[in-house]
């Protein structure tokens, strides 16, 4: 099939209650104000603009979606043209029944101990990014450090080729901020994803290693192998879940922290071990969650007063029920050492995120790492910092002073 290139509407949104867009300008930057704003008026916005597509932005709305299966299905989890070719992703594209044997079969290769291993390995790896920017007075946090950290991390797990870096970053950009509205660059991308994994795997069954990859080739559900378009699909997920979105959240702690420099003395002052590192961590998390995911309506059902139509396109908000203060005292104030923090920024339900141990490793260490190497470093007046939209939202470009 081809795809032409009839795309969805650019033009900047009129309304972020009835016309919200995750693709506009405004959102990368601003998004935390726009749901705020959003929750004071109605718990759930809409747009027309790829058919039919609601934007909850409440927990209360976003836990009963997430954990709502039968009304929610996973097969479309971006609000993109209803008419997009979409491809298996799994588990994060599947429903119950199908979803549990998909997430077994990927889930020990992010297990503690598989994670914890790999810290001594990350540590010197941030060290080396820092070492590479030397004594440099400016520096760019996201295109120098941030954006490297997570690839390292799922190439060791995986076996992915880290030479493929700008690949990888290259489909990503693409698959968030372009196909959403332009179902050509999604074809594309599909294409060149699904050639290069499926040579991946192919090699594997010939030369097995210790990896994900090779696990994924061999896959096997209940004693019957595993359809080969979905083995491609497993290793697909990995690059795109495992890498902006890290990538995003260690930016955005470092960009916040560019700006609270007391913060960053209070964090310095204790050892690595000190829990004030891991309550940060999850402050970080919470406060910039940075990946919204969605649903496909599958039967009609009512959110919050909203009644949705079988059909219909659903964001599942978690950066936004984040900041509900129904849910967290002083909501809107990023508390360093908040306790009981009960975000969902890694979802919630059957699909909540396979990879948060890893994740979590290489936020804290790259924290670790940066703010001892930088304990000065703020943002640089004279170059913008810039956002990525949609889907996983965090700084691309985030030039920073290294010793101001
Ligand atoms: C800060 C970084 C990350 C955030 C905020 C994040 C967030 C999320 C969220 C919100 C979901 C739920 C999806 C849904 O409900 O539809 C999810 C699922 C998932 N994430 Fe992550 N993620 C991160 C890092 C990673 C990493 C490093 C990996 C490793 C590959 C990963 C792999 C996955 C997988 C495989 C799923 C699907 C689980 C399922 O469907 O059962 N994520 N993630």
């Amino acid at each position: 099939m081809t795809y032409g290139s009839e795309r969805v509407d650019s033009e900047p949104v009129k309304s972020w209650i009835t016309d919200w867009d995750w693709l506009d300008d405004g959102w990368g930057e601003n998004a935390i104000d726009i749901w705020n704003d959003v929750r004071e008026q109605c718990p759930v916005a809409s747009t027309e603009r790829y058919g039919r597509a609601f934007m909850p932005v409440t927990m209360e709305a976003v836990r009963q979606i997430a954990n709502d299966t039968d009304n929610f299905s996973s097969i479309w989890v971006g609000v993109a043209r209803p008419d997009a070719p979409r491809h298996p992703a799994p588990p994060i594209t599947s429903d119950p029944p199908n979803h549990h044997g998909h997430r077994r079969l990927i889930l020990p290769a992010f297990n503690p101990k598989a994670v914890a291993s790999i810290e001594p390995e990350m540590r010197a790896f941030c060290r080396k990014l820092i070492a590479d920017i030397g004594d440099s007075p400016t520096a760019d946090a996201a295109e120098q450090y941030s954006q490297h950290i997570p690839v390292h991390g799922i190439c060791i797990i995986t076996g992915l080729p880290e030479e493929d870096a700008d690949l990888f970053r290259d489909w990503i950009y693409r698959s968030f901020q372009l196909a959403p509205k332009d179902n050509a660059v999604r074809h594309q991308v599909a294409v060149e994803m699904t050639e290069y994994i499926d040579a991946l795997l192919k090699d594997r069954l010939k030369n097995p290693k210790d990896d994900l990859l090779t696990v994924v080739a061999n896959a096997q559900i209940d004693g019957q192998d595993v359809d080969w378009m979905v083995k491609v699909g497993y290793i697909r997920l990995q690059i795109v879940a495992g890498i902006d979105t890290t990538w995003s959240a260690i930016g955005s702690g470092l960009w916040h922290f560019a700006q609270h420099n007391d913060e960053v003395q209070r964090l310095i002052a204790v050892p690595n071990d000190h829990d004030l590192w891991s309550e940060a961590t999850e402050e970080v998390l919470r406060y910039y969650a940075p990946v919204t995911m969605a649903r496909k309506v599958v039967k009609d059902v009512t959110v919050s007063g909203c009644p949705m139509h079988a059909g219909d396109q659903t964001l599942v908000t978690f950066p936004a029920a984040n900041h509900d203060p129904n849910e967290f005292e002083r909501a809107d104030e990023f508390i360093l050492d908040r306790k009981n923090n009960r975000h969902v920024a890694f979802g919630l339900g059957i699909h909540r995120c396979a990879g948060s141990n890893l994740a979590r490793l290489e936020m804290i260490v790259a924290f670790q790492e940066w703010l001892r190497a930088f304990p000065n470093y703020s943002l640089d007046p004279s170059t913008k910092v810039t956002w990525a939209n949609g889907q996983v939202r965090g700084p691309r470009i985030l030039p920073v002073l290294t010793n101001p």
